[in-house]
């Protein structure tokens, strides 16, 4: 038996196989939610058995459209989508090729969006829903090692920021969340970082359901979350 205010309601959440969306995921399941939980290797990851598991490629878009085909058989509500697909690229402007440019805007920016629409068409005539897009604080501040990283961070906020505006029209709440540096496998096979003090995504992902949490009345637009002391 829940008691949350989230129990029953329907979740999409993507870069489910990993760090913060595999950890949000986890958590809107054990409020009650029924999480569709999208990724690449989704088959490969372990979560809860309740969570459905949709594969994604968000950089392709039949696959886009083959996921929300599934989506659409098993359900006609979609109440919430945590958009944490991403990756990350710390290197200089000069070394950086076009393919990786464009791997970059098209998972952070394009894919994150072209979601975002899917679910936002399907929440209009239900006139309520809330959509979380996941920027990071390279979203807010210049860096001078991340120079593609950060242009898709910003450019996430733009559009968030955009169709939170639009959205309070039909009932709908936006809201962009930007983490400081967490510990996950982000990271992993770039440039060595020492991400020792960096946040647990547990942590980050609990303030998300926080944030689902607060009254409809209300919709946060820009929530940073940095690590404490
Ligand atoms: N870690 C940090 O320090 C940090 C800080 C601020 C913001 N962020 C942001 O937080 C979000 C989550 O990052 P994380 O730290 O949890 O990273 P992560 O552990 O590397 O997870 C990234 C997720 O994105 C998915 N993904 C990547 N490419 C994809 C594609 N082409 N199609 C579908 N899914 C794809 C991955 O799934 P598959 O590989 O299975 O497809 C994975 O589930 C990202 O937007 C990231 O930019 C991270």
């Amino acid at each position: 038996m829940h008691s949350s205010s989230l129990n029953k309601k329907v979740a999409i959440v993507t870069g489910a196989s990993s760090g913060l969306g595999k950890a949000v995921c986890e958590q809107l399941a054990d409020h009650g939610v029924h999480v569709f939980a999208l990724a690449r290797t989704i088959h490969e990851t372990q979560l809860p058995s309740e969570v459905t598991k949709v594969p994604l490629n968000i950089r392709d878009l039949q696959s886009i459209d083959d996921a929300f085909h599934s989506i659409d058989q098993a359900t006609s509500q979609i109440d919430i989508l945590v958009n944490c697909a991403g990756r990350g690229l710390v290197k200089q402007l000069e070394t950086t090729t076009r393919q990786e440019i464009m791997d970059l805007f098209g998972v952070n920016l394009k894919g994150n969006i072209y979601i975002a629409q899917e679910v936002y068409k399907r929440m209009i005539p239900r006139r309520q829903g809330h959509i979380i897009n996941v920027s990071s604080t390279s979203g807010l501040k210049a860096r001078a090692d991340e120079p593609i990283y950060c242009a898709t961070k910003w450019g996430l906020r733009g559009f968030t920021e955009s169709l939170r505006l639009a959205a309070a029209a039909h009932q709908i709440r936006v809201s962009g969340v930007y983490p400081g540096g967490m510990q996950t496998n982000f990271w992993k096979g770039g440039e060595p970082r020492d991400t020792s003090k960096f946040m647990n995504p547990q942590q980050v992902a609990a303030e998300i359901i926080h944030l689902l949490h607060t009254p409809t009345t209300l919709a946060p637009s820009e929530y940073v979350i940095e690590r404490g002391v």
